[in-house]
């Protein structure tokens, strides 16, 4: 089953869920050469508990962290370490976060210095991919249109999209109904209706889609070892299509952009 949220639980989810993007949006200016995944972890841990949350993904399952900070073959699931940036990594940054019972959940990858063309095009890519799948999310859509339109944007670009991580709704457990795939045919699945929301997260290689789990349990990277890139939002079904929950002010103006290039297409 589907939640459907009410008013005042959307009230509540977009408050945790910009408080999840107003810190990413601090750690992005943490991301430069010399800095390690473990200072943005810290720096993410004490901002979400200053605001009285709590991290969502530490303890979950074991998650020893706040963050998942995955660099360059990475494609999910890292953890902070003490490892330093290098000028040309790609670094992803997943939060989630708790606050009076409801669920955030945002990513965004980011270049450290000066990357290469390829890891650019690779960032600009998944966003917009992700803004495939967002524009797809209105009452009377199916689940799985979300994906057919990200999988359509990627491999069109030449890059592949992961398969053995998906999306999810979000709400009072950071995982619930239904599971988003980022590929796959549309018209399948559930209807959206006003008031589901969806945490959407495309991982996109520049290689095979292939991926394995390091040893350490949580790490997944690419099998071939090419660059991986991973953008997230959550969004609440409205009458209109959707509202992004993790959308600051600041950027709105720029998502409305990508959101326009998705109907050009
Ligand atoms: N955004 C990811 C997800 O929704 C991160 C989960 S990390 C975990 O699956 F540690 F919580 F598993
Ligand atoms: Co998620």
């Amino acid at each position: 089953m589907i939640v459907r949220r009410s008013t005042g639980e959307i009230d509540k989810l977009r408050r945790v869920n910009q408080l999840v993007a107003r810190i990413l949006a601090q750690l992005r200016a943490m991301a430069v050469p010399g800095a390690t995944t473990r200072e943005l972890d810290a720096a993410a841990e004490a901002q979400v508990r200053a605001a009285g949350a709590e991290p969502a993904f530490k303890g979950y399952h074991g998650y020893p962290a706040t963050l998942c900070t995955s660099v360059n073959e990475q494609v999910v699931h890292g953890i902070p370490s003490t490892r330093r940036f290098v000028q040309g990594d790609v670094l992803s940054i997943d939060m989630g976060a708790q606050l009076d019972g409801y669920f955030g959940d945002c990513a965004v990858t980011v270049p450290i210095g000066q990357v290469s063309s390829e890891a650019a095009t690779l960032l600009r890519v998944t966003e917009e991919g992700l803004f495939r799948g967002i524009d797809a999310v209105k009452p009377g859509a199916r689940v799985s249109d979300i994906g057919a339109a990200v999988q359509q944007h990627v491999e069109a670009h030449g890059f592949s999209v992961v398969r053995e991580f998906v999306g999810h709704g979000i709400g009072t457990s950071l995982h619930e109904e239904p599971q988003i795939a980022n590929y796959g045919p549309g018209g399948r699945g559930p209807r959206l209706s006003r008031g589901m929301v969806l945490a959407i997260e495309p991982m996109v290689n520049v290689g095979q889609a292939a991926v394995k789990v390091l040893s350490d349990g949580w790490t997944a990277v690419t099998r071939d070892g090419s660059l991986s890139a991973h953008f997230e939002h959550t969004v609440v079904v409205t009458d209109e299509g959707c509202e992004i929950l993790t959308l600051l002010e600041a950027d709105a103006a720029r998502a409305q952009g990508l959101l326009d290039a998705a109907v050009r297409t």
